[in-house]
Order: C-alpha cells, then sequence, then structure tokens
C-alpha cells in the first residue's frame, strides 16, 4: 500500500499553522496565532501577512519535527487557495509553491470551507471509525460563513442554505464588541452565558424565507436594546452581563438550529454533522445533542482543535484530493472570495 504524506499549510486568517496527515492519520497539527490584532477589536490585514511570514517557516518545521518524519517522506503539500485576506492567502500559497517546487512534489490548491467539512475525517490514529458516512448534513458556522451543506462524497458538496447578510460568528463576535468584550468575542460570550439565564430578554429573530440565514437584524436589535438600556442605566451591560451573553447566545443557536432541522427534514437526512469555529460554541453543542435524540440523529461534533482555522483540516482534503490526482501548477494564485 502506498504511503501518503501530506503537508497542510494554512494562512487564510490570523492563524498560521501547519499540519502533517500520513495516509489519513494525524501526525502534527502546529497554530500560531497572532496576539497582535487584540489592540485594534479585529483583524488588521496587513499586520496579518507579516505575522504569517515571520511565523510560517517555524510552523512548518515545527510540524514536520514532531510528525517525526523527514522532508523527502512529504508526498505532496496541499495549502488554502481561499477564502480569506488575500494578503494572508499569499504567504501560504508562496511558501507552498515553493515547497513543492523545491521538493519537485506535487501542489494541491484546497478550498478552506471544503476543509472545515472534512475535518471530520482526520483520523486520530489507525482503528479511528468515528467519521460520518455520505450523504450528511453539515452545519458551517465560523467568522465569514454560515451554510448548511449536503456531502454526498469527499469531494462533493452542495450548499443549500446560507447567510445573506452577516455570519453567525460575526453576529457573536459584532454582539460582543457593542458590549465593550475583546475581539475575537464568541468564546468569550460562550463563558460568560454558562453563568446567565438565557431566557432572560428577547431579541428580534429573523424571519427568511427557505434555509437561508440573516444575522444583521438581530445585530441591530442588540445594538438599540444596550443602546436603550444604558440611558436608564449607565451600569446596565455591567450588572447583567451574563444574562445579556445566556440570552443572546440563545437566540443565534435557536435561529442556527431552526434551518437545521428543517434542512434535516426535508432532505430526510438524519447524519448531521457541525464545523467552523462557532461550532466550538458549548450552548450550541449542549442543544446539538439535545436535538439529535429528540429527531434521531447521528450527531458529529469535530475535536475543538479541528473547529477553528488549522492545517490539519487542510491537509486531509489533500489526502482526498491526492488520491484523485488533483494536482495544480506553479501558476496558481490565491482567490479571496472561493465558495463551496
Ligand atoms: O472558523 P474560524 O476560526 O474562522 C473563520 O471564520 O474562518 O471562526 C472564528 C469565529 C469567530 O467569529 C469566533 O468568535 C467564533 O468563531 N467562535 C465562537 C466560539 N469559538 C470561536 N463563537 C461562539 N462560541 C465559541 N465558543
Amino acid at each position: 500500500k502506498e504511503n501518503i504524506v501530506i503537508l497542510g499549510i494554512e494562512s487564510s486568517c490570523d492563524d498560521t499553522s501547519a499540519a502533517i496527515i500520513q495516509n489519513g492519520v494525524i501526525k502534527s497539527n502546529e497554530v500560531a496565532g497572532q496576539a497582535v490584532h487584540k489592540a485594534y477589536g479585529g483583524v488588521v490585514p496587513e499586520l496579518a501577512s507579516r505575522a504569517h511570514q515571520q511565523n510560517i517557516i517555524p510552523v512548518v518545521d515545527q510540524a514536520i519535527k514532531k510528525a517525526g518524519i523527514s522532508r523527502d517522506q512529504i508526498s505532496a503539500v496541499a495549502f488554502t487557495r481561499g477564502p480569506g485576506l488575500l494578503g494572508s492567502l499569499l504567504v501560504g500559497t508562496s511558501f507552498a509553491k515553493g515547497f513543492a517546487l523545491a521538493s519537485g512534489i506535487p501542489l494541491i490548491e484546497i478550498n478552506h470551507l471544503q476543509g472545515h467539512v472534512l475535518a471530520h475525517f482526520i483520523k486520530e490514529d489507525e482503528n479511528d471509525d468515528s467519521a460520518p458516512n455520505f450523504p450528511f448534513l453539515c452545519l458551517l458556522v465560523s467568522g465569514g460563513n454560515s451554510q448548511i451543506i449536503i456531502v454526498r462524497d469527499y469531494l462533493d458538496m452542495e450548499v443549500i442554505g446560507q447567510t445573506i447578510d452577516d455570519a453567525a460568528g460575526e453576529a457573536f463576535d459584532k454582539c460582543a464588541k457593542v458590549m465593550g468584550l475583546p475581539y475575537p468575542g464568541g468564546p468569550l460570550i460562550d463563558k460568560l452565558a454558562k453563568e446567565g439565564d438565557p431566557k432572560a430578554f428577547k431579541f428580534a429573530e429573523p424571519k427568511i424565507k427557505g434555509l437561508d440565514y440573516s444575522f444583521s437584524g438581530l445585530k441591530t436589535s442588540f445594538l438599540y436594546f444596550i443602546r436603550d438600556n444604558i440611558k436608564n442605566n449607565p451600569d446596565f451591560i455591567e450588572e447583567n452581563k451574563s444574562d445579556i451573553c445566556a440570552s443572546i447566545q440563545h437566540t443565534i443557536i435557536k435561529v442556527l438550529l431552526a434551518k437545521l432541522k428543517r434542512a434535516a427534514k426535508e432532505t430526510g437526512i438524519k447524519e448531521i454533522t457541525i464545523a467552523g469555529g462557532v461550532s466550538a460554541n458549548s450552548g450550541l453543542r449542549e442543544t446539538l445533542q439535545k436535538e439529535a435524540e429528540k429527531h434521531n440523529w447521528k450527531l458529529h461534533i469535530p475535536k475543538f482543535a479541528y473547529t477553528t482555522d488549522n492545517a490539519a483540516m487542510i491537509a486531509i482534503t489533500g489526502y482526498y484530493k491526492y488520491l484523485k490526482g488533483e494536482f495544480v501548477g506553479q501558476d496558481v494564485a490565491p482567490f479571496s472570495r472561493m465558495v463551496i
């Protein structure tokens, strides 16, 4: 049997990551975050690309070392071509091209969103059989996307519902910002929500047709709610922090679940997965567990390490593209607006 070793490179936003996957099994997954953006309340693209440049070589070095392999064992390099910040993508793309050229190995372009979906196929060891069965539905919720996808095969996916404006992660982050919480606010809302009452406050839920999402109205309703309450009581946020967090989180989850349930019903698919940064949310995970029991779904929740941006998901997607011989040439360029 052929020994296939894939080096994955991810640099689409503000995490520089490299991973080694050998015959579908994870060998290493190194991630370097970028603290430089903290002071700005969001990712500053130019600073992100500079940090990627500093991080990429040490991160790749570390991934290869931790995997316990030598460079000449690598069969191919898979890299995130998009979507993402163009300057950030350019660093990973250029590195991958240089590495492939210098090593005389194939180059594989990866759609970051497909990577999130295929994170479910990363094996912890040879006997790991936790992967979902085709066809399955994937709720992909991140800082830039909220989509419901039918996955018919590794590389055969169809988006059947998506946000028409903001993503779920953006809704978390923007509401957190209104409350004066630092970026990214999603994980903080999650933490504070644990102490709060999810029914304490009510927010306007969007009424969008079909399987699509919308979060911009909710964001505006939240902004007005905070503004009006602060007028009467300047300490409103401080005094109600955990209740506000629990309530907004509850609303976002309710919106996400409503369309997912509808998608499961319409397609008859009972194998359900979640992916992307927001799938780290503990409230969403708990609610999904309950819904899965109620509707007899087979639920797959990814490991925390594979929910946010990471190169392991890029490498596993690269593995399946390698098996199909889907390679690209040195003329490939990053693409900031790629879709599934
Ligand atoms: O997938 P991701 O790392 O980046 C991309 O957008 O590609 O997702 C980041 C998003 C951010 O909006 C962040 O606030 C959100 O995921 N997030 C969370 C949690 N952890 C990360 N949102 C809610 N609860 C969490 N625990």
